[in-house]
């Protein structure tokens, strides 16, 4: 099982079958380490409906045939219409998946379509339980998350469109995860962040171990 950061929320989930891609935002995206085109996948994952989440999804599920999980109202704007392959889901249900499942979890933030939500993510593949948090603010049911005995988190630390530091590192207190890396930081000048600093900052408490990837780096489970 490998998770490779493609920069800003884009991860690469690959285990020996299936390869997963997660708020493909690659074109326009300037720390993007890879452009759309090189990209082979089965699953894309879009948390919301913010451009710098959807990113190529259309494009990429065109080329690939691609099955794209996101939220129903996400789907029937941004993605039904294109006649895509689509499983909708909504907050608190599982989609059962080839690769295992995702289940969809709250986010506090918009979703970036008229009346929609925005959701995080918990994929259960290749043995590991993985959370992608999508762009939240800090609120308290993420404490919930601590039932899930999480493996691994991948958590915004970027503020002004989302949670920053201080806030992330009160979510780690509360998600309780084995495994923290940072995401949505240092793509604009808005969200200028030093990794480092929130990295001392968890582990200072004891919580978990937090591993910083530069984009383009991948780290194996
Ligand atoms: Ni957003
Ligand atoms: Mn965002």
């Amino acid at each position: 099982m490998r998770i490779e950061f493609l920069g800003h929320a884009c991860f690469l989930l690959e285990d020996a079958q299936t390869r997963v891609l997660i708020d493909p935002f690659l074109t326009g995206n300037p720390l993007a380490p890879i452009q759309a085109d090189q990209v082979e996948v089965d699953y894309i994952l879009v948390t919301h409906g913010h451009h710098d989440h959807v990113g190529d999804a259309v494009e990429l599920a065109k080329g690939t045939g691609a099955v794209i999980c996101t939220t129903v109202e996400v789907a029937a704007e941004l993605f039904e219409p294109q006649g895509l392959k689509v499983k909708a889901g909504n907050i608190g249900g599982r989609i059962q998946t080839s690769f295992g499942s995702v289940k969809l979890v709250p986010a506090q933030h918009g979703s970036g379509v008229p009346g929609g939500l925005a959701c995080g993510f918990v994929l259960e593949m290749g043995g590991e339980k993985i959370y992608h948090a999508g762009d939240t603010g800090l609120f308290s049911d993420l404490e919930l998350l601590q039932h899930e005995g999480l493996d691994v988190a991948l958590l915004p630390i970027g503020d002004y469109y989302t949670m920053g530091p201080a806030d992330a590192v009160r979510a780690v207190e509360m998600i309780r995860p084995q495994m923290v890396i940072p995401m949505h930081y240092n793509t604009f000048s808005a969200i200028k962040q030093d990794p480092h600093q929130f990295k001392k900052s968890v582990e200072a408490l004891d919580l978990c171990p937090v591993v910083i990837l530069e984009p383009g780096q991948s780290l194996e489970l």
